[in-house]
């Protein structure tokens, strides 16, 4: 007997309009060169990023000439400079150059890219396709504090969606399953969540018991979860000795690739087999997850809450889903 119904529209695919609206993170600053743009894919478009008189400059990622990707060029003179036939660009996507006019020939206003807005944090570059972002970064002082080591498990690229991969970190009701071979054979799975929303932020708050690499036993927690519209989730851990953090930051390329870093702020010391040993374990995480993520039937959050089945232990990603809902609700805005 057939006791489910079969809901059978698509979640929110990571080329929904209405997250033009958001910051999303596009590379490792440490990614970007210096003499070339970095070429990137967001939200199903391309896009470059480049530094341009000491400042990252998002540009989209297409000569107005032919079409070609100005990736595939250089820096000049602080300006893009397209592969094919050497039109440049500043840093507002103005044409300053057609090497074929003579210098007194105007260049046509039609000669331009979009660009897009940029900014930085937590190492990474982070670029929003509106002009009014709805909401900002969410708070870098403990990646900056000199008190911890940061470090970086991933890039992961995968198929599964961003909502996913988000929703996945904020589920810890799987950590004693998916999880025992690494961090989660001391949990009950049996998480007793408060959570809030307010706005485009939610806040849960867990118990449970954390078994880092750099720990040397399994230690009582409380695990503080803030998830940022739309993708990201930093989880604290506040336990006796200090707190770690763990952000979540996935780049919703287009709908078939999500790009997933794991970025991390631990008090360390400076212990280079220890940062090892951490980044290690974490790494290993990812790859369980994308093991379980990546065999899903549709790797999307349902944008209808009554898809899925939900428990208490949910209260959390049911708080996502409905802000996942309220984001495909809004309305695009494409760049100046
Ligand atoms: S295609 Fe870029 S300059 Fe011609
Ligand atoms: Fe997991």
């Amino acid at each position: 007997m057939i006791r489910t119904l079969r809901v059978v529209s698509r979640g929110l695919t990571n080329t929904h309009p209405a997250l033009r609206r958001f910051w999303h993170p596009v590379a490792l600053l440490t990614d970007v060169p210096d003499g070339k743009p970095l070429g990137i894919t967001l939200l199903g478009e391309r896009w470059l990023v480049a530094r341009l008189g000491g400042e990252l400059v998002g540009m989209h990622d297409r000569c107005p000439h032919r079409k070609v990707p100005l990736s595939a060029g250089r820096i000049v003179d602080d300006q893009v400079e397209c592969a094919y036939h050497g039109y440049r660009f500043d840093a507002t996507g103005r044409t300053t150059l057609i090497p074929t006019l003579e210098p007194d020939v105007p260049i046509p206003p039609k000669a331009c890219v979009d660009t897009a807005r940029i900014t930085t944090g937590f190492g990474l570059v982070w670029m929003c396709l509106a002009d009014d972002p709805l909401d900002d970064l969410i708070d870098d002082r403990p990646f900056l504090d000199p008190i911890n080591d940061t470090f970086v498990a991933g890039p992961f690229t995968t198929p599964v969606s961003a909502g996913v991969l988000a929703d996945n970190f904020l589920d810890s009701a799987h950590f004693p399953f998916l999880h025992a071979g690494t961090f989660g054979a001391d949990d009950d799975g049996r998480p007793t969540l408060t959570v809030t929303r307010n706005g485009w932020r939610i806040t849960q708050i867990d118990q449970q018991m954390v078994d880092g690499a750099h720990l040397d036993q399994a230690e009582p927690s409380t695990a503080v979860y803030t998830v940022a519209a739309p993708f990201v989730v930093e989880l604290r851990l506040d336990r006796p000795g200090g707190s770690d953090f763990i952000w979540s930051f996935v780049c919703p390329a287009d709908d078939g690739r999500s790009v997933w870093w794991m970025v991390h702020a631990y008090p360390l010391g400076g212990d280079a087999e220890q940062i090892d040993a951490a980044c290690a374990l974490q790494t290993q995480v990812g790859i369980e997850d994308l093991w379980m993520l990546e065999q899903m039937e549709d790797p999307t959050v349902p944008l209808d809450i009554r898809a899925e089945v939900h428990t208490k232990a949910d209260l959390g990603c049911l708080e996502y889903r409905r802000m996942l809902i309220d984001i495909a609700a809004l309305t695009a805005t494409v760049p100046a």
